[in-house]
């Protein structure tokens, strides 16, 4: 069942499709991706590197990090800070980016 919150409501705004990991997801245009993917159940936006736990949305404000996707070809951009459009491919986040060596040791 799709909420009535205003985040994910219509209101006058166009319905897209957008694709995550090659599935269909109804989304609107100017929506955030996150958002899109919420409504539409997909709370499992990927895991991380070290200990392989679930990631999804969290602050939904672009501070946590917890939204990683990766968008046609761009590794990880964050789901709550990206608007959707028509036709857009986004896929999960397996793994946290790489912590450079400390050279200071
Ligand atoms: S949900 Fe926190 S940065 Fe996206």
């Amino acid at each position: 069942m799709k909420s009535k919150h205003p985040v994910f409501h219509s209101g006058s705004r166009k319905s897209i499709t957008i694709f995550f990991n090659d599935e269909a997801v109804e989304a609107f245009e100017g929506q955030t991706v996150a958002a899109a993917l919420v409504n539409s159940g997909r709370w499992l936006l990927g895991t991380s590197r070290s200990k392989n736990q679930p990631r999804g949305v969290f602050c939904t404000q672009g501070w946590c990090t917890n939204c990683y996707i990766h968008h046609q070809g761009e590794a990880r951009v964050l789901a709550c800070r990206m608007k959707s459009y028509d036709g857009m491919k986004v896929y999960s986040n397996q793994g946290d980016p790489a912590v450079p060596e400390d050279d200071n040791d």
